[in-house]
């Protein structure tokens, strides 16, 4: 099997030059990429940045080499498209079928997946124009990543910075995996909350556990590239924001618990990826605890924290939403996860067995997924992307039988 074929599209905007580093990762990961530049872009990034990083011609018009009949050829030969960025004006020629450059004529020809990842001030992406082209373009199946929130170019900061290319790249290797399967998320908005909480002591110390965060990322980097709106509630990790995510963080499971409810409030689907602590210490010391020679230490008081899982799955915020809940278990793994699943009231539980060496902080995981209608689901033991690909799975099942 040769190299698979990625078209690099860029267009006319400050964030082109991030499309260096996006394609400097693909080609280096073993992807035979094509740029294909928009004119304007050019007044960013030059052709011939292009063509040495990539090792292939980068042209802009149709009228470049036509005997090779680039308007076509590109995009019929391409595992994937990606343009990164894409301005308003990108996304509004690509809505309405134009074909008046290189790039233009390429998305109309290509029968792959399509990746835009939109970059542009506050207004223009806020614009009642620009959304209607992207909703345009998703109900054609292309994938729109939603841009990140932060600094743009001047003083501004708001929603419209192009992901990190990195995370750009994470989005294109799971569109590539999946082939042209369609985005069966589209339409759809996920929360998932991921990490582990903290319930502080005092301020120099807390409760907490051992939970990367791994899982649950790798929970919405699949949603994203399913095509899903998704809102990670991310609990003191340190992982970088997957693109197209909305992350809001949070560090006590109180915090947590609020950022969890509000968000699903019109989610179509919970998952509870998230290590939280049962207990939290009775008092918050606003000093730092001292220790006193010749004194033994306080011991700590503990009380309850709310139950997230079960209360979400008690008073569903609209009807048809599928939540999910993950079951950590050192002993008796079936039967706890039985116990559980009944328990906390959710329609899947991910069972998976950890102990000082498994599953915390590594890229790998095995687990069992139990159902309220009593099927039961191993999943191997593989990457944390396979796994959150099966849940995915089970949670679309649900969405399609329900509406049945
Ligand atoms: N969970 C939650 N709120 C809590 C505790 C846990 O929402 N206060 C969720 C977790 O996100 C996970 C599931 O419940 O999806 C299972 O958590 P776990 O700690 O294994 O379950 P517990 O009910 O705490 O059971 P036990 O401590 O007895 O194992």
């Amino acid at each position: 099997m040769g190299k698979p074929k990625v078209v690099l599209g860029v267009s006319g905007g400050i964030a082109a030059y991030k499309a260096c580093e996006l394609l400097r990762r693909l080609t280096e990961s073993g992807h035979d990429v094509r740029v294909v530049p928009t004119k304007s872009s050019l007044n960013f990034v030059g052709e011939a940045t292009w063509a040495a990083l990539s090792g292939n011609p980068a042209s802009t018009e149709v009228w470049e080499t036509v005997h090779e009949v680039p308007h076509v050829r590109i995009g019929q030969g391409a595992d994937l498209v990606v343009v990164a960025p894409a301005t308003a004006d990108m996304l509004a020629r690509a809505a309405h079928g134009l074909a008046d450059d290189l790039l233009t004529n390429t998305l109309l020809t290509a029968r792959c997946p399509v990746v835009f990842a939109p970059a542009m001030h506050t207004e223009m992406w806020e614009h009642p124009a620009t959304q209607e082209n992207v909703a345009t373009l998703r109900r054609r199946g292309a994938l729109v990543i939603e841009p990140a929130v932060g600094r743009l170019t001047g003083k501004d900061t708001g929603k419209g910075r192009l992901p990190d290319p990195e995370e750009i790249f994470e989005v294109c290797r799971q569109v590539l995996r999946r082939g042209v399967a369609e985005p069966d998320l589209a339409g759809r908005h996920v929360v998932i909350s991921a990490g582990g909480t903290r319930e502080p002591l005092d301020p120099v110390r807390f409760l907490g556990n051992r939970s990367s965060g791994k899982q649950g990322y790798a929970l919405a980097r699949t949603a994203v590239a399913r095509g899903a709106r998704v809102t990670l509630v991310a609990a003191n990790t340190a992982l970088a924001d997957p693109a197209g995510v909305d992350v809001v963080r949070v560090g006590t499971a109180v915090q947590l618990r609020e950022a969890v409810l509000k968000a699903a409030g019109d989610a179509d689907a919970v998952v509870m990826a998230a290590a939280v602590a049962d207990f939290r210490p009775a008092e918050y010391a606003g000093g730092k605890i001292k220790k006193k020679d010749g004194e033994d230490p306080a011991p700590v008081a503990l009380v309850r924290n709310p139950d997230v899982l079960a209360e979400v799955s008690a008073d569903r915020a609209r009807e048809g939403q599928v939540v999910v809940g993950f079951a950590a278990e050192t002993d008796d793994v079936l039967d706890n996860g039985r116990a559980k699943l009944r328990r906390k009231g959710c329609d899947l539980l991910v069972v998976n067995e950890v102990g000082e060496t498994r599953t915390f902080g590594s890229e790998e995981n095995e687990a069992i997924i139990l159902a309220s209608d009593g099927s039961e689901i191993p999943v191997p033991y593989g990457p944390k992307e396979a796994l959150a690909e099966v849940i995915w799975d089970q949670v679309t099942q649900r969405f399609t039988s329900r509406r049945a």
